[in-house]
């Protein structure tokens, strides 16, 4: 089974390519594919770069170009929600974009015509990572992502997007990687760990975790390939 691993920066796919040692390296419309095993498993690993439309790209380049079957997302997060803080674990159960709007013309924030505001994630992945989250005693939250082209380092908007979509974190690529996989038929997982608040401290607390944050999400991700297995 071909199995995408995708972050958005080099950190969040790091400690994913010093675990796994060897890797083929493909480049391709402007960024590296990094190609592996793992116990029967053969692994796309990539960072798209920031942002929904890199992230579209590396998507839908990890699914036509290499043969992708399932997408699981690593990276980081900042919190709406206060139950969420740094180094947790949130899992997306579905995710909208927050910075899509057509509302002039009546419609919800996060919705085009023949679109949906949110894209629910693939369950048996979410089942895959609750069951690792048991057996490793990790408290794993679930919830909304918002997902826009915008770090966001301001309280009054982290609360309009948190109100507006129901959400417990944001990032900047999670919702558009969920649109490309729906759109192929290719079952998603999202996992982020927080690295901020998404308020005035968020610019400092994101450099300060990043990489810890970061870890923590690829260690999980990788835990979860030993249950799929072949
Ligand atoms: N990813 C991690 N923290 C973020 C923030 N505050 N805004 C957008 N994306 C993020």
């Amino acid at each position: 089974m071909n199995i995408a691993i995708m972050g958005a920066m080099v950190e969040e796919i790091e400690p994913l390519l010093a675990f796994f040692g060897k890797y083929e390296t493909v480049e391709f419309a402007k960024n590296r594919y990094f190609l592996t095993s793992y116990k029967g498993l053969d692994l796309i690993i990539a960072y798209s770069k920031i942002g929904k439309v890199n992230a579209s790209l590396t998507a839908s380049t990890m699914i036509e170009k290499f043969g992708a079957q399932k997408l699981l997302f690593s990276g980081v997060a900042g919190a709406i929600s206060s139950d969420l803080g740094i180094g947790d674990l949130i899992v997306a159960t579905k995710l909208a974009q927050h910075d899509l709007d057509i509302s002039a013309f009546g419609h919800p924030f996060g919705y085009v015509p023949e679109g949906s505001v949110y894209v629910e994630s693939d369950e048996n992945l979410r089942d895959i990572a609750y069951q690792v989250a048991s057996e490793k005693g990790i408290a794993l939250k679930s919830g909304i992502i918002a997902t826009g082209d915008q770090f966001v380092c301001n309280s009054e908007r982290k609360e309009w997007i948190g109100k507006t979509f129901d959400a417990d974190a944001l990032e900047m690529e999670g919702a558009s990687v969920a649109v490309v996989c729906d759109s192929l038929n290719v079952p998603f997982f999202i996992l982020r760990a927080i690295s901020d608040g998404a308020d005035h401290d968020a610019g400092m607390s994101f450099d300060e975790f990043l990489q810890s944050s970061a870890k923590i999400s690829a260690e999980f991700v990788i835990s979860m390939l030993d249950k799929m297995q072949p």
